[in-house]
């Protein structure tokens, strides 16, 4: 058996996982990452693409920002097509000018795992078998590599190993609650080489069901469909898909939608969930590993991103000025973030999307409350305020002595 000694075992190579391991790195804290799948694995899985400004200064400070500053595109509105018609929510008018940035986490998730070889930070890809110990004590995580043993002895654990993770899973039942909601529809997503129908995010609620119309890039598209979760992908030709969307656009966006050969598709599953607490002794559940949200809001990236800003702050103020007080703090902090997003996810979710157990009396409930939304100073800036995302309150790094970020 192999012994590795260290200060913080991350276990994940998501986002969460490489920007935790990229602040630790800027602060001079020793970490190991270790990742069930190939570094190739995880460098192409497609996910969604919004940042929040916090998300988007997080990745300043963690000096990950060079590629987004140059193909990141800001967004000051976002437009909601309702019965037909356009609505454009002005996001920086209505937040005194803030505004989001469309950047593919494909491209994110790239620009971190560069970052990490370019520092030759300790990672274990294709690590097997990977089994966290003893967190309530002192900890070690053990997993297997090309036939070896490995047991990383370390002063904490970072659980940022997804929904499916092991981290979560070994947390005794009686120590952690969890709330869910499952959505019964999925959506199937489509990412093509054509330019956007439109500048901005078009997010559609029809008849026919939900659609998102959002981009990578001004020759890169990515299209959603509300979908039954009966439905498998290979019943959805690109014809069919690009027929579909057209009947739920309206007739501007119709014209304008240019289609072209599917790159990539897939149906993923709708889920709210949330882990409490976060912290378990001296493992901390960050990003999905502790809360999933729908993806309606765009909040998901973002929501791990701002864990880590918690953690990440929390282990620096510990290593640097022997100060436990994030640590402790850390959970609670998390938790009031994440179930706003996870309200405003849900409600957004519920707003656009059409349920098959809805009454007639419920749809025109619903549509009575979007038109208010839309019709509203008050509810505009409801909407625009949740989605450039909710301020956090951190304690100033400068604060920290003998910080290096
Ligand atoms: N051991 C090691 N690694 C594991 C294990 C395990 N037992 N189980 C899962 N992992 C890895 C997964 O292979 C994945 O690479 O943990 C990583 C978790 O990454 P993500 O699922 O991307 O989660 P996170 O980093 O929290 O990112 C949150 O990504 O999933 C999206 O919608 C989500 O946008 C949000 C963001
Ligand atoms: C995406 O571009 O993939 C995307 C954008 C906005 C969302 C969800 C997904 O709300």
């Amino acid at each position: 058996m192999e012994i590795l000694n260290t200060k913080v075992a991350i276990i994940g190579s998501g986002p969460a996982g490489l920007l935790l391991g990229q602040l630790l790195y800027k602060a001079g804290i020793e970490h190991i990452l270790i990742e069930q799948r190939s570094a190739e694995y995880v460098s192409a899985r497609i996910r969604a693409g919004i940042l929040e400004q916090v998300s988007v200064d997080l990745l300043k400070q963690a000096g990950v920002d060079q590629h987004l500053n140059e193909f990141g595109l800001p967004h000051h509105g976002i437009e909601i097509l309702s019965n037909g018609e356009k609505h454009r929510i002005d996001l920086s008018a209505l937040t005194y000018g803030k505004q989001v940035t469309v950047y593919g986490q494909t491209e994110l998730t790239k620009d971190l795992m560069h970052a990490r070889n370019e520092a030759k930070l300790t990672s274990f890809y294709e690590a097997n078998d990977v089994k966290i110990h003893e967190f309530y004590n002192e900890p070690y995580v053990t997993f297997y590599k090309n036939g070896i043993e490995y047991r990383v002895n370390c002063d904490f654990i970072a659980g940022c190993d997804g929904y499916h993770g092991v981290c979560r899973a070994t947390v005794p039942q009686d120590k952690i609650k969890t709330f869910e909601k499952v959505y019964p529809f999925g959506w199937l997503g489509v990412l093509a080489d054509v330019p956007p129908v439109s500048d901005e995010l078009i997010y559609v609620r029809s008849e026919r069901g939900f659609a998102l119309c959002s981009m990578r890039s001004s020759k890169r598209s990515r299209y959603y469909l509300q979908v039954p979760l009966t439905d498998k992908v290979d019943e959805w030709s690109d014809e069919r898909f690009w027929d579909e969307l057209k009947n739920r656009l309206d007739s501007e966006s119709q014209k304008n939608l240019i289609t072209g050969p599917s790159i990539e598709k897939s149906i993923a599953p709708l889920r709210s969930f949330v882990t409490e607490p976060m912290r378990f002794g001296n493992l901390f559940l960050a990003g999905d590993a502790a809360h999933i949200v729908p993806p309606t809001g765009a909040k998901g990236l973002n929501l791990a991103a701002s864990d880590i800003a918690y953690l990440s702050s929390a282990l620096i103020e510990y290593y640097l000025n022997s100060s436990k007080q994030g640590l402790d703090e850390y959970s609670e902090k998390c938790l009031k973030r994440v179930w706003k997003a996870e309200r405003f996810s849900w409600w957004m979710t519920h707003l656009l999307h059409h349920f098959e157990t809805e009454s007639d009396f419920d749809i025109k409930i619903k549509q009575a409350e979007l038109d208010y939304i839309l019709e509203s100073e008050a509810g505009k800036k409801t909407l625009a305020e949740n989605y450039v995302g909710l301020p956090y309150e951190l304690k100033r790094l400068e604060k920290i002595k003998n910080i290096s970020c």
